[in-house]
């Protein structure tokens, strides 16, 4: 049984439809921005506050930590975790990956004032057209599956990606 590893920018829903992915397939939910704090035993603000690559290096720690963890989890990754290939192959060698995929429009919506996430601060409009124009092709990379949640439910988007989960695990 693989994890089931959700990967997209801020405000896709990672953390939304992979608690309700995880409720739905009856096994544990967890968020590498959380494992990360507590691995680090400091606060998220803490660890940026020192430094982008502080808190890239616990993230890294987090994945490798929850990927090979022999219970099948629900990992909604942060943002920026396919940056970095070594997390994009262990997340692919131990789980189905799914971008999460979605319009700046929408995304926009999602994040409001982009409190608590550094990388949106003054203008989050621009910063997630700038971060998907970079970002695409990393998340293209790691995942074996696409689900585009533009003007979907929370209920659709978890539908959708626990069949792209189903497929995937049952292809040869
Ligand atoms: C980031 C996304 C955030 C968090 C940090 C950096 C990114 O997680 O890891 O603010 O680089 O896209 P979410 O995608 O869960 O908001």
């Amino acid at each position: 049984m693989s994890h089931l590893v959700l990967v997209g920018l801020m405000g896709a829903g990672k953390t939304t439809v992979g608690r309700r992915c995880a409720e739905r397939l009856d096994r544990p939910f967890v968020d590498t921005d959380d494992l990360a704090v507590v691995l680090a035993g400091r606060p998220f603000a803490e660890l940026w506050a020192e430094g982008e690559t502080t808190f890239r290096a616990w993230e890294r720690r987090a994945v490798a930590e929850i990927a090979k963890s022999p219970v099948p989890h629900v990992i909604a990754c942060g943002g920026g975790v396919v940056l970095d290939p070594d997390n994009r192959r262990v997340l692919r060698d131990h789980g189905v990956v799914v971008w999460l995929r979605a319009r700046t429009d929408t995304l926009t919506a999602r994040v409001g004032d982009g409190a608590g996430r550094p990388l949106l601060a003054g203008n989050p409009r621009g910063a997630l057209a700038r971060l998907e124009e970079v970002r695409a092709p990393s998340y293209e990379g790691a995942a074996h599956a696409i689900v585009d949640v533009d003007g979907t439910t929370i209920d659709e988007a978890t539908d959708a990606v626990l069949a792209a989960f189903a497929a995937t695990e049952a292809a040869p």
